[in-house]
């Protein structure tokens, strides 16, 4: 009897652990979803217990292997976001996350010391920011010294779950090149920046290809599990491996992704990153390839928060059924949809959501539709500066969007662009499996055989010029408060 291999492909996210059964030819067999709590310390803090992720991995584990014998396993996991272990690889503290934007003092004290920002995009392809790994090393630096003293190792939090899975403490080039001390020339951790700021390159994690063999599942896990030879491939990052999971994978290929971020990402042959700093620059799960990509920090999370607080009895038809009861620019309301501070392309972390324009005639479906057009004008905005830098050719959509025809069209109409929708959409976790079987020798263009779109969403080009006066109205929105933003964060923190 031929036994047939099955892969898994796990998606370590940030409001749930998703897990994918696939089979060797592609087919979707099986799906498994766990949610996750965020917790948040402190406005625009961001922290998870990385136990947490395990626990849910766990659970999902051992409800797979009721069913399914699995050959490989591949991972996807939140970028930037930093686990620390101490000597005897134990969890310090919680993990503090991508979206959290606690380092602002880091950020700029570390570009300061190493000769301004373009010194350091050159150096590691991106600004300090925020949300990456390297300026939450720094706070933990200097604000939990205890802490700090104890870190053996750190890792992402998809290689934390690879760890407790094979033991082996690593991170492959796509999520390495997210935190922000990776040398884009050499592809190792940059000593330099490392000395500098006195941070023992020991305690960085070893390097791998994405659909590089990690280890072997533990013997222990095997016995819990009952599965016999099971083999963990790195993964990647969730963008790159989402991407990667809706078949971008050559140059001018690109990706707009609706989860709790949004985020706009092209395969670029510039192995260049963006010196302004605007645009990030990281690798793709093929080795040798580069990505753009622009993110916003609440792309489905402000819809998320809307439906939640206001139509909380709503479901998600119901929710695109009410926007279709408004019209194109809601009469009258913008959103800016920076919930929780904004990455591209404002990167600013007291930015806060706004609706303008409200008017008495407004109904509640105005609303609506103005949260989803304005979610639309913050992933255009990282649309058009990758567009200056690179040819986007061809533009595949995963996430709300996808499976929301109403968005995908204002998308596409936004971007004067058809929007391919992929016949499975199911984020990074296919793109894990996908690596997964890449790491069981299938050959690359099998592999990427496997996508197939359902169908492709035209823009609506009598529409385009009526965004376009409200999409400028959005930019000004911003510059006007900029400086009101800060004034709210000083008030807060009094
Ligand atoms: C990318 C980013 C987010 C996270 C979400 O730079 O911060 O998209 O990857 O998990």
């Amino acid at each position: 009897m031929i036994n047939l291999h099955k892969y898994l492909g796990i998606d370590v996210g940030t409001t749930a652990v998703k897990a994918l059964v696939v089979s060797e030819k592609g087919e979707l067999i099986d799906s498994y979803s766990k949610g996750l709590e965020m917790n948040v310390p402190k406005a625009g803090w961001a922290e998870q217990d990385p136990k947490n992720w395990w626990e849910k991995v766990y659970e999902i584990l051992l409800e797979v292997s009721k069913k399914h014998e699995i050959s490989v396993i591949g991972f996807s996991g939140q970028m930037h976001s930093l686990v620390t272990l101490d000597k005897e690889y134990n969890e310090i503290r919680p993990a503090i996350l991508w979206n959290d934007q606690r380092t602002s003092p880091q950020c700029k004290k570390a570009t300061d010391m190493l000769n301004g920002e373009k010194n350091v995009i050159a150096k590691i392809g991106n600004p300090f920011l925020e949300g990456f790994t390297f300026p939450k090393i720094l706070w933990i630096k200097e604000n939990e010294p205890e802490n700090f003293s104890r870190i053996r190792k750190i890792l992402l939090p998809k290689d934390y779950i690879i760890f407790k899975l094979t033991g082996n403490i690593g991170i492959d080039y796509s999520d390495a090149s997210g935190t922000a001390c990776l040398n884009i020339k050499t592809n190792y951790w940059d000593e330099e920046i490392l000395a500098k700021f006195e941070i023992d390159i020991d305690i960085m994690p070893e390097l791998y290809g994405s659909y590089e063999i990690r280890g072997e599942l533990k013997e222990n896990l095997k016995r819990e599990l009952g599965w016999k030879n099971v083999k963990i491939v790195s993964g990647g990052a969730d963008n790159a491996s989402a991407s990667f999971g809706i078949g971008v994978s050559k140059i001018g290929e690109s990706m707009v992704s609706i989860g709790t971020s949004g985020t706009v990402l092209t395969i670029t042959e510039k192995k260049q990153p963006d010196l302004s700093g605007k645009i990030h620059y990281f690798n793709h799960v093929m080795y040798g390839e580069q990505y753009y990509m622009g993110v916003m920090l609440s792309a489905a999370h402000s819809l998320n928060w809307v439906k939640n607080k206001f139509f909380p009895t709503s479901d998600w038809e119901e929710i695109e059924s009410r926007v279709n009861q408004s019209v194109l620019g809601s009469n009258g309301i913008i959103f800016l949809p920076y919930l929780n501070g904004e990455r591209t392309p404002h990167r600013d972390p007291n930015a806060r959501g706004v609706f303008f324009g409200i008017s008495s005639l407004n109904t509640e479906n105005d609303i609506l539709r103005a949260t989803m057009e304005g979610i639309t004008f913050g992933l255009r905005d990282s649309f058009e500066l990758i567009k200056e830098k690179t040819d986007i050719e061809d533009i595949r959509i995963v996430g709300g969007g996808a499976k929301n025809k109403t968005w995908a069209k204002i998308i596409a109409t936004n971007f004067n662009m058809p929007i391919k929708v992929p016949q499975i959409d199911e984020g990074g976790a296919y793109g894990a499996a996908m690596l997964a079987a890449l790491g069981d020798n299938q050959q690359l263009e099998d592999v990427l055989g496997w996508i197939k779109f359902k169908e492709i969403i035209e823009p609506d080009n009598n529409k385009k010029t009526i965004y376009d006066k409200y999409y400028d109205l959005h930019k000004k929105l911003y510059n006007s408060l900029k400086e009101d933003f800060k004034i709210l964060a000083q008030i807060q923190d009094l």
